[in-house]
């Protein structure tokens, strides 16, 4: 594995601060949401892939009895492990090889954009292919992405945000020959002096062709969703989330 890959630079202290906003209320809605969609129970076994610092998981924990969350970040890892759970195992893998046996989850969560991280379509694929070999036949997944219809628009914008004496600075980008969206994060002390700076990549797949990706994996779909509170999946949508189940 090559340790400049952009997703081992991202996920690790300015993450949790980056994205502060993505917080537990947003993931215990998450959760309630998923466990209606996909009728989980307190027997399900649950796959939380890409977990991050587990803030679903505290939420998961209390509903079902058998949860797994895997990342790839020791450092988010770490954070999980802070958590007040009881029943959950945490565990360190990459998505395109899990280290699960075959039919092993009634469920796979994939919460925020935890998908289109790699340069090569086969290996975002193969993320695809991984999910379906650990769900049992009829087992469920949820697909939380971005809404590719909204990224296309984004041409050059710069955000700006503060914490503590830290300015964090943001160009987003969607380059259309690539089909990325490229997000370079800039983190200054007081204004001044640069801190630390990575960048984010995020292919960015329509849905005709996630369509297409999901159903030669077994992956049936099954309801689209353009936000949490269920709202009708549209250009502005805030979300593209997908629910379905494995076939035979
Ligand atoms: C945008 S975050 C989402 C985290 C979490 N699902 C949430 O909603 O808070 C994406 C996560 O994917 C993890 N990740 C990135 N590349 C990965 C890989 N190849 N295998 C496993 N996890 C990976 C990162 O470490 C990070 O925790």
């Amino acid at each position: 594995m090559n340790h400049q890959e952009w997703y081992i630079r991202a996920f690790e202290k300015w993450y949790p601060i980056i994205y502060r906003h993505r917080d537990s209320n947003e993931a215990r809605e998450q959760v309630e949401f998923a466990c209606t969609e996909l009728q989980l129970h307190k027997d399900s076994k649950v796959l939380d892939l890409c977990c991050g610092y587990g803030r679903h998981l505290e939420f998961l924990d209390k509903k079902v009895s058998f949860t797994v969350g895997l990342d790839l970040s020791i450092y988010l890892l770490n954070r999980a492990q802070d958590l007040n759970v009881h029943r959950i195992s945490l565990v360190r893998g990459d998505v395109r090889y899990l280290p699960f046996f075959s039919y092993t989850f009634d469920a796979v969560l994939v919460f925020f954009t935890s998908f289109g991280y790699f340069k090569r379509h086969e290996e975002n694929i193969q993320q695809l292919e991984q999910i379906s070999y650990v769900l049992k036949n009829g087992g469920k997944f949820l697909f939380d992405y971005l809404n590719p219809l909204q990224v296309q628009k984004i041409k050059d914008i710069e955000t700006e945000k503060k914490y503590k004496s830290y300015v964090i600075k943001e160009n987003r980008c969607y380059n259309e020959k690539t089909k990325e969206l490229k997000k370079y994060v800039r983190i200054y002390l007081n204004d001044s002096k640069q801190e630390d700076s990575y960048t984010e990549i995020v292919k960015v797949y329509s849905l005709d062709e996630l369509i297409k990706m999901f159903s030669s994996n077994k992956l049936n779909i099954q309801r689209i969703y353009g936000s949490y509170q269920k709202d009708r999946y549209t250009d502005d949508s805030p979300r593209l989330i997908i629910i379905g189940s494995k076939h035979e």
